[in-house]
């Protein structure tokens, strides 16, 4: 029977793949938007008087990113040289759209992946034209270059919808990546594709992407309906009659663009207690913005919660760009 062997979480953002330098491009987006923080929103000059004596400017200095950014990059290294050493031969990746497939006019809470493959792309010069600063400059470690076809897992998609009869889960089904949308972002999303590309460094696994609809109003699941998810997936697996060994993969988060050190630290103590209480009670005005990929950890966190895989955090390193305390925290955790 399969065998869950392998369990990690890990954030996945640009600012793991742009330099010091460039983590400071999005500042004028952190300027422009309101943001989130502890249930309530701000705009971005009354974040930074909120939180000014929290004294953000001494960690965003040139030194400071530097130095952070260098613990980022060992943080993925790190879960890299733990992939190769874990030899999985099937993944379970729990990740989030961001309107690479999903538009607004069909815009499913959970989503399976049942092809037998999936496609990632270059991106056309006409879409390149489009991103957003500080983004463009991180499309590498989303995108190869030249086109892919990753393998899928289709016999296990089968079994979850197939199982998903009796436990009350009712998931939409693609077996196939659109390229109709009209976002500056086309192909696997993001959340799948960093994996495959930093974590797996190209070497792809066949894979389940089974994508939550993490970011977007008005239907983003509850924490607890993520953690349950989850725990459904794990009991596929267990009840998978193939021989192989599964790693479970949360991918996303942690707080961002409002980096809020507190919650995280809870979230990362939660997950080393398998406190699955702390999880499903985490309200839905905390997950919001992109701190609202935390739900594709809580997801994979209810599939290795029932596993007997322990581990620890590798790290956790919070990287401001401004007075705001706006930027993003990034986390690496294995369990084996
Ligand atoms: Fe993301």
């Amino acid at each position: 029977m399969a065998q869950i062997t392998l369990g990690m979480w890990s954030t996945h953002g640009p600012i793991l793949n742009t330099t010091p330098e460039e983590w400071m491009l999005r500042v004028i987006n952190d300027k422009r938007i309101r943001h989130w923080f502890r249930n309530k929103e701000y705009s971005f000059e009354e974040l930074a008087e909120l939180r000014k004596h929290e004294n953000f400017i001494e960690q965003f200095t040139l030194e400071e990113r530097t130095r952070r950014h260098a613990l980022c990059q060992a943080g993925v290294a790190g879960l890299a040289r733990l992939w190769k050493e874990a030899k999985p031969d099937v993944a379970v990746i729990m990740g989030n759209d961001q309107r690479e497939l999903i538009q607004p006019s069909m815009q499913p809470m959970f989503t399976v992946y049942h092809g037998a493959d999936f496609w990632q792309a270059p991106m056309d010069e006409t879409r390149a034209a489009k991103l957003p600063i500080g983004i463009k400059e991180s499309e590498w470690a989303y995108r190869p270059d030249k086109p892919v076809v990753w393998p899928g897992l289709p016999d296990l998609a089968e079994l979850v919808f197939s199982m998903a009869e009796q436990e009350n889960f009712d998931f939409a089904a693609s077996n196939a990546w659109p390229d109709t949308g009209d976002h500056h972002h086309v192909g696997t999303p993001h959340a799948f594709s960093w994996v495959i590309r930093r974590i797996m460094e190209d070497a792809a696994i066949p894979i389940l992407p089974i994508i939550t609809n993490t970011f977007f109003p008005p239907n983003q699941p509850t924490a607890r309906r993520c953690f349950e998810m989850g725990k459904f997936i794990g009991k596929v697996i267990k009840a998978w009659d193939r021989d192989v060994r599964v790693a479970v993969i949360g991918s996303g988060g942690m707080s961002h663009f409002t980096i809020d050190e507190k919650f995280d630290v809870a979230f990362l103590q939660a997950l080393e207690d398998r406190n699955s209480d702390f999880l499903c009670s985490i309200q839905q005005t905390t997950l919001m913005q992109g701190t609202s990929e935390m739900r594709n950890w809580i997801a994979a966190a209810g599939a290795l919660f029932d596993t007997s895989l322990t581990g620890s955090t590798l790290d956790y390193v919070p990287c401001y760009r401004s007075e705001a305390g706006t930027g993003t925290a990034q986390g690496f955790v294995c369990w084996r």
